[in-house]
């Protein structure tokens, strides 16, 4: 599918559409404009990727032959199959950098059937994409071309202009003001990319804050969620169903024996381990729970009076009783902290929202033997940092590698839910199977807890078959290799920026980019005073996702899959913004 649309020279964005498929052949049409937008491009798409769309870089295309070569090679975008490339026949690459097309997919074409027909061009043959194409670039004003007589580009639909405003003001009217949100309103993804409204394309590193674990619109998810939900959505805990039991089994497999109770997020896995904890020391009148300065553990009652940030709890008091804070990564505090009424220690393995801070292995271990000790529950809030963010399962066992003393280190329980999931809302908690003498992971008996969602056949066949590709795919070594190279480019941007970028933090994919305040960044607004959202806010213009995370820091949490390539994608958009702002 090729065409070639000329436009005028106007600076303004286009909303040109032009639409046409893969079985025509557009004649290359002459501008007698000085500036083109050019559409040039294929999907190879199934039935179900009718609202996608791509974007490939595409240099000046002004001859037929270029057209033909272009379209004998093919690159891998996702589920996608896009056309680009040079040829040997061509002296200069096709491709540039700089230009950059939209594709957008509107509808199916009528006179293909995807995946059936197909056209030779090139020395292979393409299958017949199930798409309409759109393209704005550059032009306000799209001529509409005929090849053979034919029209091959469609009046442009008066579609995307407002699209954005009219999705926020739903939100306005509709919606509880609840977040802060950002100025945009995405509409689909593929891997680690997604589109907002207006076709224009983003890098996703925040991952939906963790959470697409294996990107977006992944192939093997929607399979599990079609076959699973053809068999049985939901059955209610009142009954048995294999996939909850398979994972639970596979989750146990990688921690050590214990149980593990489904819930729907990571709040209510972290209610689950506060209610083990006032369990457990229930009997010697012991409640207390001790959480870390700058946790998050979620926004419901329990969670926000576990939060160690004041910001969550304003305005809800009185907070559960219960819960004090301590320093983080500070073992004197912690046992100075520990009265007659404490049952548990919570810590997150690695603080997200509090600024990407990793626990350290001296932390961990002192933990481990004081609430030996002092007969306390060690348990870990995992719902950022778990399912292989780290490079292993549990960011635990990667600070721990190799360090002496730590063989057999295990903490009592561990909360989940973000990426167990990638995207499908699934939550769980695990209990060791003994912790001080006690059946921990039996302290729960029937009619204890419990909850309608917990555990469906849909959100375990989904989960589970996230468990497959990371396996499968090696993802944990991939979390490793390409995380350690996104640390180390960061720490180069800090040595070649200092005075925009402190350093990096954080380990595997979870990462951060810590910065200087607002007010000693040369390019930032000095009515802004937030560091970490000026940022985010300029990563979005030059078409990178990322999480802010307090004031200074900016997190990257992408999908697990991202590849070395998308990594330095997104490193060369973050230096080109942070080079603008130095
Ligand atoms: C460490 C941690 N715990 C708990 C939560 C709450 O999870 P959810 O939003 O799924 O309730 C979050 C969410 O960001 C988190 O980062």
């Amino acid at each position: 599918m090729v065409a070639d649309v000329a436009g005028s020279a106007d600076k303004s964005r286009a909303l040109a559409l032009g639409a046409f498929h893969l079985g025509a052949f557009a004649r290359r049409t002459r501008s007698q404009h000085q500036h083109r937008a050019r559409l040039i491009g294929l999907a190879d798409a199934g039935d179900d990727l009718r609202t996608r769309s791509l974007e490939i870089d595409v240099a000046h295309v002004h001859r037929m032959t270029q057209l033909r070569m272009v379209m004998e090679q093919t690159i891998d975008l996702g589920t996608f199959r896009a056309i680009k490339g040079s040829s040997g026949a061509i002296d200069k690459p096709v491709l540039q950098e700089e230009e950059r097309i939209t594709f957008h997919e509107l509808q199916r074409p009528r006179h293909a059937a995807p995946g059936k027909d197909s056209v030779g061009l090139g020395p292979e043959s393409h299958p017949v994409p199930s798409v309409f194409l759109c393209v704005w670039k550059d032009c306000d004003r799209i001529s509409r071309h005929t090849m053979n007589d034919r029209v091959i580009l469609p009046t442009p639909p008066p579609i995307l202009k407002n699209q954005q405003q009219e999705i926020r003001e739903l939100f306005q009217r509709f919606v509880v003001p609840s977040y802060g949100r950002f100025n945009l309103a995405l509409s689909h993804g593929a891997g680690s990319h997604v589109w907002d409204v207006s076709g224009k394309r983003y890098l996703d590193l925040g991952g939906g804050i963790a959470v697409c674990s294996l990107g977006h619109a992944h192939p093997e998810i929607t399979e599990a969620l079609v076959e699973q939900s053809r068999r049985l959505v939901h059955v209610s805990n009142l009954y048995y169903q294999e996939p909850q039991g398979r994972l639970a089994q596979r989750l146990v497999g990688h921690l050590a024996p214990g149980k593990v109770f489904f819930c729907n997020s990571g709040a209510e896995a972290n209610e689950g381990l506060f209610k083990t904890a006032r369990k457990f020391g229930h009997d010697e009148g012991r409640f207390e729970i001790l959480t870390a300065v700058n946790s998050f553990h979620g926004r419901t009652l329990g969670g926000i009076s576990a939060t160690g940030q004041e910001k969550v709890k304003k305005g809800f008091e009185p907070m559960v009783e219960g819960f004090r804070h301590i320093p983080f990564n500070d073992l004197e505090a912690a046992r100075g902290a520990i009265s007659p009424a404490t049952a548990a220690i919570l810590i997150e393995g690695i603080q997200g929202e509090g600024g990407i801070t990793p626990a350290s292995a001296e932390y961990l271990l002192g933990l481990r033997k004081l609430c030996d000790e002092k007969r306390l529950l060690l348990l870990l809030d995992a719902v950022q940092c778990g399912h292989f963010r780290s490079g292993r399962f549990q960011s635990y066992q990667r600070v721990l590698e190799g360090v002496a003393g730590a063989e057999g280190f295990s903490v009592d329980g561990i909360s989940m839910a973000k990426s167990l999931g990638g995207g499908f809302p699934i939550g769980a908690f695990w209990l060791r199977d003994q912790a001080h003498g006690v059946e921990l992971g039996q302290i729960l008996g029937p009619g204890t807890h419990g909850t309608t969602f917990g555990g469906t056949p849909l959100g375990c066949a989904v989960a589970l078959r996230i468990l497959d590709v990371i396996e499968r795919e090696k993802l944990a070594d991939n979390v490793r290799t390409t995380g350690d190279f996104l640390h180390a480019e960061i720490s180069r941007l800090a040595e070649q920026y200092p005075g925009v970028v402190r350093g990096a933090r954080g380990l595997g994919f979870m990462l951060g980019i810590e910065l200087q305040p607002f007010d000693q960044i040369p390019g930032f607004k000095r009515e802004e005073t937030v560091s970490s959202l000026q940022m985010v806010n300029r990563l979005h213009e030059a078409g990178v996702l990322t999480i802010p995370s307090g004031s200074q820091i900016v997190r990257l949490l992408p999908a697990l899959n991202l590849s070395r390539t998308q990594a330095e994608e997104g490193l060369q958009l973050i230096e080109k913004v942070v080079r603008s702002v130095a």
